[in-house]
């Protein structure tokens, strides 16, 4: 009798396991690449045993710099088969940089992600004196490398491609080629893509160090002609027009944000703690 038992609850778990977790993909932030994600499939598979995590490959370190379309673009090929083969869908967990690199995916192409972890990306943009940013142009600053950036030759490198820059607001709007376009002039299309996510999580915090500023992990950004006054999501005009779905969805009530001051930019995907507060819950 006993061992009947025992297999049943035997069966049982690993049946649970085997269909209860939605597969996950994991994507990768700039000048970083898979490996820098181990700890963070390690620690989804620790609490969530069973579950199949695709961490992407794609754009690893340098290639992180080419341009955003080209990389939604490749990414998306890499996660239509692990879609294809996820019957009840899969969650993203997509971080900095590689959070706009998901969202160019959910908006151009058909997908079936149930839920979209945003994990310190900047949604909103960036405009920020930051290290990586004196590292890759040394000789430019916050305040004039718009004029590389809202060029030709600034569009083929990623971090052009959500510079935004709010004292030049119209040049970003007409020279950037990427943010705007899946955020304040997105067609139809893209909103519906959106709206197919069943949950968002934005997570961000006021010490992150790199993202400028920190509430563009929340969608908000500087006003414009201001490099200190925040507008928050609910404020912009692409969430008052539901350009996107944001709206939709935020009245839905499947958007949610988490801020969480004590964590620097490149410890939110290696937090113990973050992960247990803010992620593990949505990855069901
Ligand atoms: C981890 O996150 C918590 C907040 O959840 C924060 O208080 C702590 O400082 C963080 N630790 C590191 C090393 O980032």
């Amino acid at each position: 009798m006993l061992r009947i038992l025992l297999a049943v609850f035997v069966l049982f778990s690993s049946v649970r396991h085997s269909v209860s977790y939605r597969p996950v993909i994991v994507m990768h932030g700039v000048l970083a690449g898979a490996s820098d994600m181990d700890s963070f499939v390690s620690m989804i598979k620790t609490a969530h045993p069973g579950t199949e995590v695709t961490d992407i490959s794609d754009y690893n370190d340098a290639n992180s710099l080419v341009n955003m379309n080209d990389q939604v673009k490749g990414v998306y090929s890499k996660m239509k088969p692990v879609m294809d083969a996820a019957k009840d869908g899969v969650n993203l967990v997509c971080y900095s940089q590689g959070g706009l690199v998901c969202r160019g995916v959910l908006e151009k192409y058909g997908h079936n992600v149930h839920t979209f972890i945003s994990l310190s990306s900047p949604q909103a943009g960036q405009f920020g004196d930051t290290d990586y940013l004196n590292f890759l142009f040394p000789t430019f600053t916050r305040d004039n490398i718009y004029l590389f950036f809202y060029t030709d030759a600034g569009q083929e490198i990623s971090v052009g491609n959500y510079w935004n820059d709010p004292f030049h607001h119209s040049d970003y709007l007409s020279k950037n080629k990427f943010l705007p376009s899946i955020t304040n002039n997105a067609p139809q299309e893209y909103k519906d893509n959106i709206l197919k996510l069943q949950q968002v999580v934005f997570i961000g915090g006021p010490d992150d160090g790199v993202i400028t500023p920190w509430q563009s992990s929340h969608f908000g950004f500087y006003k414009e002609k201001s490099d200190s006054e925040i507008v928050t999501m609910t404020e912009q005009e692409y969430y008052t027009n539901d350009v996107i779905g944001l709206q939709t969805l935020n009245n839905a009530g499947k958007i949610k944000v988490y801020e969480i001051p004590g964590v620097e930019h490149t410890h939110w995907h290696t937090n113990q703690t973050v992960f247990n507060d803010a992620i593990i819950q949505w990855l069901d």
